[in-house]
């Protein structure tokens, strides 16, 4: 599967933004602490969606589709403990089951998790946190298991403020034996919103999207689904669509956000000089006629999100002027700078984690590989502004974040069509 575009089309109209893949995933994954169903609304019908759910099938998780991006999950004929090796690989999330399943049948196997390139990065904030409330951990040929026959609560601090290693070891302590402190915990909006949905089921979290949490643990109590879980709209798509404005837009209406979950791009897009219009629950943006270099630093939330890295780095290509980019969070994730390089962008890789950006450079199509997600969607930003056509390979990667992204892109004016 692949996208062809032809540039320079300008955009407008509105683009809705539909709900976080971050938040959903963590979602489905709750169910596994929960005696009956639990329903989640505003889900996104994205490929790790999909993946998830066939993870989770094959436990015997039934999940239904019940129409208008709702589903109900109901793990109360859980079966098995070992994660499907295959599946398990494609999705880094996959981890994130293994916290609930250790915590619900005092066992779990899987490989180490996959997804991208950038996907295979290390797990020990996991292992050490499940060691220390007293699990044993286990690495064989191909994977690893878990295993407690009672887990107790632990004071933990994390080597790194780690997203998902947080939302598991939080979903691993609910139903652990006494109380556990996370500290130096990520605050990623997307854990408090975990936090909010476990404790309306009974569980006790405080300080969830603060650097310290506190789980005391129901000594082995299902929790009880009272409420939906309502995924939160995807800060990182929505940046997506801010940034596509900024570089292409004639007036896009960015709506079903949430501009506070977006307040470091917001900052470094009003730097480069570009108009923004926010509301409480909507962003407008347009180009600017003059785009100005900006320099960012990735950080933890709420600093400037790794994911809106690299298609931020495509718009300032555009920008007059010198700007830094510079990764903090991951390695290797400045893996789509070569490519940009063959559109013509005028980048110097400093280092594994720094790049200079000198713009504006006039952009040409090329074909070209998405290599993850979030570098994926900064090629199909790239190829909008781009003259001529562009082909981006590897469209399952985009397909894992951002659903039917070519039709909605379409509607907003730009010329994409997806090819099989
Ligand atoms: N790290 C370790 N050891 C660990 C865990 C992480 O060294 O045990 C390191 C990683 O290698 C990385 C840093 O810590 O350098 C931060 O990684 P983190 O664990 O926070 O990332 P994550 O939880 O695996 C989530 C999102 C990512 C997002 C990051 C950072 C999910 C499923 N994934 O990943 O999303 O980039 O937080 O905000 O929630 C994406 O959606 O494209 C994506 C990559």
């Amino acid at each position: 599967m692949k996208f062809v575009i032809r540039g320079g089309k300008k955009l407008s109209g509105t683009a809705p933004v539909l709900g976080a893949k971050n938040s959903v995933l963590k979602a489905m994954v709750s169910s596994l602490l929960f005696s009956g169903p639990i329903t989640v609304t505003n889900a996104p019908f994205i490929e790790d969606v999909f993946r998830m759910s066939e993870l989770l099938a094959n436990l015997k998780v039934n999940i239904k589709n019940k129409g208008k991006r709702t589903l109900e999950i109901d793990s109360s004929k859980l079966w098995g403990a070992n994660l499907k090796k295959e599946l398990a690989e494609k999705l880094r999330a996959s981890i994130v089951l293994a916290g609930p399943l250790l915590a619900r049948v005092g066992k779990a196997s899987f490989p180490h998790p996959g997804g991208c390139v950038i996907g295979k990065r290390p797990i020990d904030v996991f292992l050490d946190g499940w060691r220390a409330m007293g699990a044993r951990v286990d690495e064989k040929k191909g994977g690893f298991s878990v295993a407690a026959k009672r887990l107790r609560g632990a004071d933990v601090i994390f080597r790194v403020a780690s997203v998902t290693g947080t939302e598991t070891l939080m979903m691993t302590a609910v139903l652990a034996y006494g109380k556990t402190i996370l500290r130096n915990a990520a605050c990623e909006p997307e854990i408090p919103a975990l936090a909010d949905f476990l404790n309306a089921g009974g569980a006790k979290i405080k300080g969830a999207g603060t650097p310290t949490i506190e789980i005391v643990g129901t000594g082995g109590r299902l929790l009880k689904s009272s409420r939906p879980f309502r995924v939160i709209p995807d800060r990182i798509e929505a940046g997506s669509f801010l940034i596509l404005g900024a570089s292409l837009g004639k007036n896009v209406k960015v709506v079903n956000c949430n501009p506070n979950h977006l307040s470091a791009l917001i900052t470094s897009l009003k730097d480069a000089g570009v108009n923004l219009e926010v509301g409480p629950d909507w962003i407008s943006v347009k180009r600017p006629k003059i785009l100005k270099a900006v320099d960012i630093k990735t950080h933890e939330y709420p600093g400037f999100p790794t994911d809106l890295q690299a298609p931020f780095a495509v718009l300032m290509t555009q920008a007059s002027g010198e700007s830094m980019i510079f990764e903090t969070i991951f390695e290797g994730r400045m893996g789509y700078v070569d490519d940009l390089k063959r559109m013509g962008a005028k980048i110097v890789l400093c280092d594994p984690h720094r790049i200079l950006i000198n713009g504006p450079a006039p952009l040409r199509g090329r074909e070209i590989e998405s290599p993850d997600l979030r570098a994926g969607l900064a090629f199909v930003i790239a190829a909008l502004l781009a003259k001529g056509e562009s082909v981006i390979n590897n469209v399952y990667q985009i397909d894992r974040g951002y659903e039917k992204i070519d039709e909605r892109l379409r509607k907003l004016g730009a010329d994409i069509e997806r090819v099989d």
